[in-house]
């Protein structure tokens, strides 16, 4: 057997032919026969309770085959989850919450019904606003990483006063939203006698078939086993398809009225808004304290952010602080507003990516002033260990990233002094920040190998986001297996195969790739390289993957350039370019999309995302793409990534580390430190719209 397409090549993607002739089924696109359409009912106030509904013109309604509200529907088995337990009672926690449904021959008299629903409240008092000197603050136990929610070490405030240079700012983030291309949809569908054991099927747009298995088989009161979940193509996800949210609940509810028949349910890019999870926002006091060469001596990150009332999410925005740069005495705190907002959730690089934006913006302001080029200002500050652990670090090669980057960007040429460059009505100017993401993979992942006579079966409960797990899986099988790619039949995005961790944390192709490669390895030891027909092998990861000995993370250094027009405030990023440092690359192709688009999203968040909240009715206002402004390709001229380093055997059994999360990180800083350069204005608050510079 010979490899012809290892590890390391810039593969095609495998499905880029289903995808662009639009025979990739998404999770609302499964044929099936005879379907039925549910449609939500939404609250239209943000705290209260419902008093009267009345569903009378829905039934009448030609074509509609059953309408759920709290009254009537069915007991959800376990209801400890908050944002699972829909329709369970009349209470009414945030905007945009479930609290009916209409089941119809299609999808237009579904909406139609939900429209003739009519409701009742008795509305109280909401607060949706971000208040940082709210009495209502606590201390979480820890953020939704697992860290504890404030550390401290040495005397911050003492090291501060002492300290000759000092950066004490305040950067705030806005409440932002995931716009995945393909919305939110599920296919529910009942046996009317279990199928294999299975009662439920649930096609599902989702980042992982057994994470939602394993959270909605309780709320129904199924065993894991009865509920079989498929996702074999999944239109972006970015966090919010984690996990499942209210609507998986509301279409296997609403499929139970027509058991038999599958029910299809869409979210609208409007419901999405309200039901698919948010990030936060952030009010972030950065306070650095350093000598005149700009070594640090402090280093404080305060958080305040907000949670639901009914379910907690801590994003974790000060943690990338305590291990980006070395100080002394150094403190992270998050407090928490509990508001009558949706539930926030995952959003690319979470933590990292808000927190990022005012750790390397107060560094830029930092090397400012202290007139020290701020790519020589991070070297100054390079610790040799984890500050936060004291472990030696894996691979940190973060000066690495900045060094190459700042030559293939043409950093030396750059003048620091801000606002000299015009070219017309354009101002010009430059920025860096660094990236980084940690290391993770999930433990306990299975995968099977199974020699067909022609090919290699491998199978796990894998999921393909968009962002190429069919080709990059396939290779890292073919390599494992020493076999040509073509030989590989990977089999994933579905619940009946061996049970896997979902996408999230960056962790994806990392856990799935040292899985398969160990069940690769067991199969060649059982089965020798001329295998019988039938052959098959597995393997299970240990629950704890994780190096106890090493700091584990991943590096990147991001370079912007901007042209601010001095009229009127526009901002254009003709430039930008990152360096990054993820272990071995299993795919050059797909790993750059991952990083430019990466990237995308950081330069978005810069300059335009921003949900904004109308807080006299909890109603999020921009809940459209036409209002809630994403960058487009016309947003950036020139746009690339590269990779530096090698292999990494501690990560993976690859050598490789995740890609999806770490090119949002630091992207917007290096935009708005680009934006200060350009015109000697400091904005601390995103988006950087216009209005900020004139
Ligand atoms: Mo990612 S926000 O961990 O799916």
């Amino acid at each position: 057997m010979t490899t012809t397409d290892p590890v390391g090549t810039p593969v095609a993607r495998l499905d880029a032919r289903e995808k662009v002739t639009g025979t990739a089924r998404y999770a609302y696109e499964q044929p099936s026969a005879n379907p039925a359409y549910a449609w939500p009912v939404l609250s239209t106030i943000a705290r209260g309770t419902i008093t009267k509904i009345d569903t009378s013109a829905a039934e009448e309604l030609d074509g509609v085959l059953d309408v759920l509200t709290h009254e009537n529907a069915p007991k959800l088995a376990d209801t400890s989850d908050r944002e699972y337990a829909i329709l369970t009672d009349d209470e009414v926690n945030f905007r945009g919450q479930i609290i009916g449904a209409v089941v119809a021959q299609t999808a237009e008299i579904a909406r139609q019904g939900a429209d003739l629903v009519r409701v009742e409240y008795a509305e109280q008092m909401h607060k949706t606003a971000l208040d940082p000197d709210s009495d209502e603050l606590y201390t979480p136990e820890s953020v939704t990483t697992g860290q504890p929610a404030d550390t401290d070490e040495g005397d911050v405030d003492a090291a501060m006063e002492a300290a000759p240079v000092t950066i004490d700012a305040t950067y705030t983030t806005p409440m932002e939203h995931n716009n995945p291309m393909e919305p939110h949809a599920v296919t529910a569908l009942w046996h009317k006698e279990p199928k294999d054991g299975v009662r439920l099927l649930l096609h599902d747009s989702t980042q992982g078939v057994h994470s939602v298995q394993t959270a909605v088989a309780p709320v129904l009161g199924l065993k894991p086993e009865e509920l079989h979940v498929v996702n074999p193509y999944v239109g972006g996800g970015f966090g919010s398809k984690g996990m499942p949210h209210a609507h998986d609940i509301l279409a296997s509810m609403a499929a139970m009225s027509v058991p038999g028949r599958p029910v299809k349910l869409a979210l609208t890019r409007q419901a999405m808004f309200a039901l698919t999870g948010h990030r936060t926002p952030t009010i972030q006091r950065l306070r650095l304290g350093a000598r005149e060469d700009g070594t640090l001596r402090a280093i404080g990150h305060d958080v305040v952010e907000h949670t639901a009332r009914i379910k907690e999410f801590i994003e974790q925005t000060a943690v990338i602080t305590r291990t980006m740069y070395s100080a002394p005495n150094r403190r992270t705190s998050h407090r928490i507003a509990p508001l009558d907002v949706p539930i926030p959730f995952w959003m690319r690089a979470p933590g990292e990516t808000p927190g990022s934006f005012a750790l390397e913006s107060a560094m830029d302001e930092l090397a400012v002033a202290c007139g020290i080029d701020p790519i020589e200002l991070r070297r100054r500050n390079e610790p040799d260990v984890d500050p936060e652990t004291g472990l030696p670090w894996a691979d940190r090669r973060l000066l690495e990233c900045l060094d190459e980057g700042a030559r293939r960007f043409g950093w030396a040429e750059r003048d620091p002094r801000v606002g000299v460059r015009r070219d017309g009505e354009w101002l010009s100017g430059t920025g860096v920040a660094s990236a980084t993401y940690p290391h993770f993979a999930a433990g306990g992942t299975q995968a099977e190998v199974e020699w067909d006579g022609e090919k290699y079966a491998v199978r796990l409960g894998a999921s393909d986001l968009g962002t190429g797990t069919w080709t990059a899986l396939s290779q890292i099988a073919a390599e494992a297996l020493g076999c040509p790619l073509d030989q590989v039949h990977l089999q994933i995005g579905d619940s009946e195969f061996p049970k896997a961790a979902g996408a999230g944390g960056s962790a994806g192709l990392t856990t799935w790739g040292s899985t398969v490669v160990a069940a690769a390895r067991a199969f060649r030891e059982q089965h020798g390289d001329d295998p019988a027909e039938g052959a098959r092998a597995e393997a299970k990861m240990p629950e704890d993957t994780v190096d106890p000995d090493f700091a584990q993370h991943s590096f990147g250094a991001q370079f912007a350039e901007v042209a601010v027009n001095a009229y009127t405030g526009e901002i254009r990023v003709p430039r930008m370019f990152g360096v990054f440092s993820i272990g071995r690359v299993i795919n050059p192709r797909t790993t750059r999309s991952q990083l430019i688009g990466g990237m995308t999203m950081g330069l978005s968040m810069a300059l335009h995302e921003h949900t904004v909240m109308d807080d006299r009715l909890g109603l999020i206002v921009t809940h459209d793409l036409a209002d809630y402004h994403v960058a487009a390709n016309a947003d950036v001229v020139d746009i690339d990534a590269v990779t530096i380093g090698e292999a990494d055997p501690r990560a993976s059994a690859m050598g490789s580390r995740g890609v999806g999360e770490i090119g949002i990180v630091g992207a917007a800083a290096a935009i708005a430190n680009a934006v200060y350069h350009a015109t000697g204005v400091r904005v601390r608050d995103l988006p950087i719209t216009p209005d900020r510079l004139i």
